[in-house]
């Protein structure tokens, strides 16, 4: 299994970066659910400084473009791929070499923003048969549930984990969270729960998926 976790950083010069506020404590519980029950996991992991699990294998990475090659290496060979990781989906045109200076600025700094690569999008593309794909969504507001549906499609993936993260205590950087699963089968719900917990659900739900394909993961 392969899971990212964290947020990316996109550095706009040595000492500063557009960032988000993921903590990465669910793709980590992901991580640790699916190695107790037997797994062979690597944890592409953004900018997490969190306690790591003996057995899992992590390897770390800052930018979206450096969370894209890790994943680019490791991708043929898992099972099961989920993206827990706020990727950016914008960076800085160019990182200055050198901090930045207010007296080369003046009063104003435009930073260019360009696209950065659709990570899950461009893995999703290339999946053998049998393979697994499983997307977060983190929407605010109303209209979150449509928008995973919309992903599930868009993404060609098996599912999609969203969750509202307008919600006090859920989400970014907390440690509960409330989500809903969205498959091709329609929407799971599961109720505000430790990120452990949530994380047995979607393993349950994600591995059910499974029995119709390949996959080795249980
Ligand atoms: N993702 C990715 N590469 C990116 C951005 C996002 O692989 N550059 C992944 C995330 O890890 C997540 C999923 O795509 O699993 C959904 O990301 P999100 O940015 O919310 O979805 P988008 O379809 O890009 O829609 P929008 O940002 O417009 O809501």
């Amino acid at each position: 299994m392969l899971v990212t976790a964290g947020g990316t950083r996109e550095p706009i010069d040595p000492v500063r970066y557009i960032g988000n506020r993921s903590s990465g404590r669910m793709g980590f519980a992901l991580a640790e659910a699916a190695h107790r029950r037997g797994a062979t996991v690597t944890v592409v992991a953004a900018n997490v400084s969190l306690p790591r699990t003996a057995g899992i294998d992590y390897v770390d990475v800052v930018s979206a473009a450096e969370l894209a090659e890790a994943c680019d290496r490791r991708f043929d060979a898992c099972d099961v791929l989920i993206m827990a990781a706020a990727v950016a989906d914008y960076r800085p045109e160019t990182a200055h070499g050198g901090k930045l200076k207010k007296d080369q600025t003046g009063e104003e700094l435009n930073l260019r923003l360009v696209r950065t690569t659709d990570v899950l999008s461009s893995l999703a593309d290339r999946r053998r048969p049998g393979q697994l794909l499983v997307g977060f969504a983190a929407e605010h507001g109303a209209g979150a549930l449509d928008y995973g549906r919309g992903k599930l499609e868009r993404k060609k993936l098996d599912a999609v984990v969203v969750n509202d993260v307008s919600g006090a205590g859920v989400g970014f950087d907390a440690t509960d969270n409330e989500v809903w699963i969205v498959t091709a089968d329609g929407e799971h719900h599961v109720p505000r729960a430790s990120k452990d917990a949530v994380a047995a659900s979607i393993l349950d739900t994600v591995l059910s998926q499974s029995s119709s394909t390949d996959t080795k993961v249980r």
